[in-house]
């Protein structure tokens, strides 16, 4: 399948994912606090693995001029995120400041690694909205005028 998530960000997703499990069968305020990401997480990954990523997967072949007609399918997905987009971004917000919660908890037990776990999520987060989000509406958008003028 042609629409496929970047290995890379498919990769720091599974990586993001695990950490986080293993921060949540902590006990105490850790977990606890690593429940309520979990909470928002799972439901917004599986959101931007559906429609927010899969474009990104289309870049290196855009980037070389090769576009073919069946790449039309990929607007579903850029139309959703566009739609989706606020919402999306006020997920981050959720997920940022839940995480904020968890930092001061391992701080206070003494884990650090969930500090640098949250701080690794909070980036992502960012990453998506600065990088991500906007290169998969481009996408769409290319190659809306791409189709005008080819097929
Ligand atoms: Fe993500
Ligand atoms: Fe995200």
């Amino acid at each position: 399948m042609f629409l496929e998530i970047p290995k890379s960000i498919k990769l720091e997703h599974e990586e993001l994912h695990e950490d986080l499990e293993e921060a949540t069968m902590e006990s105490g305020s850790v977990g606890d606090a690593a429940k309520a990401v979990q909470e928002v997480l799972q439901p917004h990954f599986l959101k931007e693995e559906k429609f927010a990523l899969p474009p990104l997967g289309l870049l290196s072949q855009l980037s070389k001029d090769q576009i073919s007609p069946e790449m039309n399918d990929v607007l579903e997905m850029t139309e959703k995120l566009k739609t989706e987009l606020i919402q999306m971004i006020a997920e981050h917000r959720e997920i940022v400041a839940r995480l904020k919660i968890l930092t001061e908890a391992a701080i206070k037990e003494n884990k650090l690694d969930y500090v640098q776990f949250a701080e690794k999520l909070t980036l992502h987060a960012q990453t998506e909205e600065e990088v991500l989000y906007p290169a998969a509406i481009l996408v769409g958008e290319y190659l809306k005028t791409k189709f005008m003028s080819k097929f």
